[in-house]
C-alpha cells in the first residue's frame, strides 16, 4: 500500500543514519564521520563511510553509496517502500494510515480490495470441500502423493467441486456483486441469451492450490486435474490482482530463508515446491505456469543473489534450464545447475530416495559453467575441430550474460579445460562475436588532489543554500565554471538547487558518473577538512579569474603585435580597448579582495 509521497523525506530527516547502519556495521568516529570495514565487499582496513548530516554512506572500496534506505534495501533485500517502513519503525516513527480505502479510494484500488476478499473467501470454500464426502477420492491422491496433513494445511490445499457453480453460487450468496465476480477470473458468465446474470466455475472437479503474491494475499489459484483431464494445471488468468509474470509460486513462504542463506531453489512445478520445501529446503520457489521471467527474476533477486535451478530432467526441463539460466545470468545472478539422475522431477525423486539425498543433490549442484560445458560436450561432442566450435558457439553466449568481467574470464578458462579446448580460441571467438562487454569501471583506491578552496565552495554550496544563489551568479557573470577543476560538480549542485530543493547528498551522488562521485565523497568525509572561508573561496574564485585575464592579456598582446605589423590601425584600436578592459578589471580584483578582509 502506497505511503504518503513526502513520508520518505520525514523520515530521512529525523532519521540517525549512523545509528541504523551502526546495527550492522561496527562504525567508529572519524572527524565528522564514522568509518567501518564495508559491509559490501571483502576488506581488511575501513574504507566504508558515513556522514551522519550529509545522510549519506560511500565506500572508497567499492563505490557502494546512499542514504539510509538504500543502506536496508541493498543489506536487508528489502523494496524501496519496504525500507521506508522499516527505517521508520527503528526510528519511532509512526506510519501514516495510506490512502482511503473506502469511499474516497479509486475504483482501482476498491476492485483490488474486493477482490482480496474474494480470494479469501474462495479459499476458504475450496478447502471446506476438500473435507466434503465428494472429495475422498482427492484426499486419497493428496495421501498418495506423500503429502503430510500439515502441507496440506501450510499450502492450503483445497478442492473445487465439480457440479459446475459451487462456487459461484458461494459467492453471490457472500454478496459479491457481478462485476467483481466476473473481474476475479474464478468464475465465468453464462451465455447471456439463456441465462442472464449466472456464472459457472472455472475450476470444476480439481484440487485447489492458493497462490500468495508479495504481500501475503491470494491472489489467483491453480487448479491440478483429478485424472487425465486436461489441461494438467488449470490457472487463473490475468486479473487486477494477479500478474501471472510477476509472480513466484511459494516465494512468499521462502522469502526469509531466502534472505537468510542468499539463496533460492528453483523448480518447474506446484507439487515439485510443495515436496522440495516437505524435504526441509524452505527456500524454494516456482515459477506458476508459464516459463521464468525477467520480472520474476528481478524480485527474487531482491532477496538473494544465488539460484539454484532444480527442473526436471526432460527435454523440456532441459530447454526451460537453458531459458532461465540466460535470464539469471543477465540479472547479476549465481547460478548452479541440479540435475537429477533418472528421469524423476524433484517431487518423484524426493518420494522414491527421500529428503536427505534430494538435499545432497542440491549441495552437490555445480556452477552453471560446469553444467554448460557438458551440455556442449552432449550436445556436440569433442571429437573433431568442428564439434568443439559447435559447442564453444553454445557456451558464449551465456558466458556473454555474466556481467562482471573477471568472472567471465576465469569461465572461459574453466570451461576450456573441461572442453579440451585452448582459452584462446574462446576469447577468440568471444572477441570476433563482439560479445566482450566493457571493462567494470575500476575505482582506484587513490585519492586525487583538489584545490582545497574548491573543496571549500563544494561544502559551502551543499550546506548553504544562499550561498548557491550568490555563488552561481559570480561563476556566471565572469563565466569561471570552466575555470574551475571540479566544475562538473558544482554545476550539477547549482542545478539541482534551482529546482530549490536543498541538495541531497544521494541524489546529487546518482547524478555523478563515477570518478565525480568519488571525488565528491573525498569532500565530503575529508575528515581534515577546515571550516568554510568566504574570504579563501572569493578569493580562489578571484584568482581564477585572475588567471583568466592573464591568459586573455598575453593572447591580447600577441595579436596586437600582429596588428601592428600589417599596419591594421583599427583592429589595434579595438585590441588596446580590450587589453584595457582586462586591466581595468584587474584592477578591480584588487580592491574587491581588499573589502573582504
Ligand atoms: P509438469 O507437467 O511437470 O507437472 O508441469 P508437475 O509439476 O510434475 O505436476 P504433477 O507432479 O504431475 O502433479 C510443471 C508445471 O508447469 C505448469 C504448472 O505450474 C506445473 O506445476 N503447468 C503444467 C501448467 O500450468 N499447465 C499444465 O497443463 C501443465
Ligand atoms: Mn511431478
Amino acid at each position: 500500500m502506497p505511503l504518503p509521497v513526502d513520508f520518505s523525506q520525514q523520515v530521512k530527516s529525523s532519521t540517525d543514519i549512523v545509528r541504523i547502519i551502526g546495527e550492522h556495521v561496527r562504525l567508529k568516529k572519524a572527524g565528522n564521520n564514522y568509518v567501518g570495514l564495508c559491509p559490501f565487499h571483502q576488506e581488511k582496513t575501513p574504507s566504508f563511510s558515513v556522514h551522519p548530516t550529509r545522510q549519506f554512506y560511500y565506500c572508497f572500496g567499492c563505490g557502494a553509496k546512499g542514504d539510509v534506505f538504500r543502506f536496508v534495501m541493498e543489506t536487508e533485500k528489502l523494496s524501496f517502500p519496504e525500507s521506508v517502513r522499516r527505517v521508520a519503525q527503528r526510528s519511532g516513527i509512526p506510519i501514516p494510515a495510506s490512502e482511503p480505502a473506502g469511499e474516497q479510494a479509486s475504483p482501482e484500488r476498491r476492485l483490488r480490495a474486493a477482490l482480496e476478499g474474494l480470494h479469501q473467501k474462495a479459499q476458504e470454500f475450496f478447502r471446506k470441500q476438500l473435507q466434503s464426502p465428494e472429495a475422498a477420492a482427492v484426499r486419497e491422491i493428496i495421501r498418495k502423493r506423500g503429502l503430510t496433513s500439515e502441507a496440506v494445511e501450510e499450502f492450503g490445499l483445497g478442492f473445487a467441486p465439480g457440479s459446475g457453480s459451487a462456487l459461484a453460487n458461494f459467492l453471490s450468496r457472500q454478496g459479491f456483486p457481478p462485476d467483481v465476480l466476473e473481474a476475479s477470473g474464478l468464475v465465468l458468465r453464462r451465455d447471456p441469451a439463456r441465462d442472464p446474470g449466472g456464472f459457472f466455475d472455472r475450476f470444476r472437479n480439481r484440487w485447489m492450490f492458493p497462490i500468495i503474491g508479495e504481500a501475503g494475499k491470494i491472489v489467483a489459484f491453480a487448479g491440478r486435474a483429478m485424472g487425465s483431464d486436461q489441461p494438467k494445471y488449470l490457472n487463473s488468468p490475468e486479473t487486477a490482482l494477479y500478474s501471472k509474470s510477476h509472480v513466484l509460486y511459494n516465494l512468499f513462504r521462502a522469502r526469509d530463508t531466502i534472505r537468510k542463506e542468499g539463496s533460492a531453489v528453483m523448480v518447474e512445478g506446484y507439487m515439485d515446491a510443495i515436496a522440495v520445501f516437505q524435504a526441509g529446503v524452505r527456500n524454494v520457489v516456482a515459477s506458476c505456469g508459464t516459463s521464468l521471467t525477467e520480472a520474476q527474476v528481478r524480485m527474487l533477486s531482491r532477496y538473494g543473489s544465488e539460484v539454484v535451478v532444480s527442473y526436471d530432467p526432460d527435454s523440456a526441463g532441459v530447454a526451460a534450464t537453458d531459458r532461465s539460466l540466460a535470464l539469471l545470468l543477465e540479472q547479476g545472478m549465481s547460478v548452479r545447475v541440479l540435475r537429477l539422475p533418472g528421469a524423476m522431477d524433484p517431487d518423484e525423486f524426493i518420494k522414491q530416495t527421500g529428503a536427505e539425498a534430494y538435499r545432497d543433490q542440491l549441495k552437490a549442484a555445480q556452477p552453471f559453467f560446469r553444467y554448460l560445458a557438458s551440455r556442449a560436450l552432449e550436445l556436440h561432442g569433442s571429437n573433431t575441430p568442428e564439434a568443439k566450435l559447435a559447442g564453444i558457439n553454445f557456451v558464449l553466449p551465456f558466458l556473454a550474460k555474466v556481467p562482471n568481467k573477471l568472472i567471465r574470464s576465469e569461465l572461459v578458462a574453466d570451461i576450456a579445460q573441461k572442453m579440451d579446448v585452448n582459452t584462446g580460441i574462446i576469447l577468440d571467438s568471444f572477441r570476433r562475436a563482439g560479445l566482450e562487454r566493457r571493462a567494470a569501471v575500476h575505482v582506484s583506491q587513490q585519492m586525487v588532489q583538489i584545490p582545497p578552496a574548491e573543496a571549500m565552495l563544494v561544502r559551502l554550496l551543499l550546506e548553504n543554500r544562499d550561498a548557491c544563489g550568490e555563488m552561481s551568479k559570480l561563476l556566471e557573470e565572469h563565466a569561471l565554471m570552466e575555470e574551475l577543476e571540479l566544475q562538473g560538480i558544482v554545476s550539477t549542485i547549482l542545478g539541482m538547487n534551482s529546482g530549490g530543493s536543498a541538495p541531497d547528498m544521494a541524489a546529487l551522488s546518482d547524478r555523478l558518473d563515477e570518478p565525480h562521485q568519488r571525488l565528491l565523497a573525498q569532500i565530503v568525509f575529508d575528515k581534515d577538512a577546515r571550516p568554510v572561508s568566504l574570504y579563501e573561496i572569493t578569493s580562489y574564485i578571484n584568482s581564477l579569474e585572475r588567471r583568466r585575464l592573464q591568459r586573455q592579456r598575453s593572447t591580447l598582446r600577441r595579436q596586437i603585435l600582429e596588428a601592428e605589423k600589417l599596419h591594421d590601425a583599427s583592429r589595434y584600436v579595438e585590441l588596446l580597448g580590450q587589453l584595457d578592459t582586462v586591466f581595468r578589471r584587474e584592477k578591480e580584483l584588487d580592491t574587491e579582495l581588499d573589502t573582504l578582509l
